[in-house]
């Protein structure tokens, strides 16, 4: 059996990641692929507990290396207990967010030191890198103004954060693709969905060579 593919999405805050998260899989298992939709931070029962912690409180709860450890630990839970008996098993993983939300919110966000988060990502997720990064990109004010009316509840600690952190986060993210341009793809997720849909189903197509349309 071939290994599955692990495909991540990432962005800030009210890019529509699980919208397309559910039509990639929905055309993916139309032709008989297995997948499992699974995110960041959480995936596992332990890791949703280090999500918690994380998401939810002040948005000045945790310094920036405190925040990339717990996502990190979270991380490693989910790396060895699901996603990679999954892709041994052939299974396609869609992730949503990855350590490039570490690299982006800790990082850009928050100012921790690069080297420091790729010493973290030896030590908790090895060899494992995603097959394919798909980045919804989208202007800060739209983003947010999506975040809360979709969200509702307590999770919205990120959202508190103040706007230059989420420009930060943004620009973090395109620099983040222009320096893994064989992984990364920027999606414009400004569009509509189903224009949104098209273009991840296109880098699919190209960076994949699986044809969805
Ligand atoms: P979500 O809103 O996409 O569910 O993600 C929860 C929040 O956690 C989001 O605001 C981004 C943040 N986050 C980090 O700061 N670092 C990380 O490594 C991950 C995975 C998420």
């Amino acid at each position: 059996m071939s290994r599955g593919r692990f495909i991540t999405f990432e962005g800030g805050e009210g890019g529509g990641k699980t919208t397309q998260i559910a039509r990639l899989k929905a055309a993916l298992e139309a032709r008989g692929i297995v997948v499992l939709h699974t995110r960041e931070p959480g995936g596992t029962e332990g890791a949703e507990e280090i999500r918690h912690l994380l998401v939810t409180g002040d948005p000045g709860r945790w310094d920036p290396v405190t925040e990339a450890l717990l996502n990190f630990a979270g991380r490693r839970d989910h790396v060895e207990r699901k996603i990679h008996p999954a892709l041994t098993a052939g299974t396609w993983v869609l992730c949503d967010r990855f350590a490039d939300s570490t690299r982006a919110y800790q990082g850009y966000g928050h100012g921790m030191d690069d080297d420091d988060i790729e010493s973290l990502y030896r030590v908790a997720v090895g060899n494992l890198v995603p097959d394919l990064t798909l980045i919804l990109d989208l202007p800060v004010e739209q983003g947010l103004h999506r975040a809360v009316h979709q969200r509702g509840g307590s999770e919205d600690r990120y959202e508190r954060m103040d706007k230059d952190f989420h420009q930060r986060l943004r620009d973090g993210f395109l620099d983040i693709a222009r320096r893994d341009p064989k992984r990364c793809t920027i999606i414009d997720a400004s569009l509509e969905m189903d224009a949104v849909t098209k273009a991840i189903f296109k880098a699919v197509r190209d960076r994949l060579d699986l044809d969805l349309s």
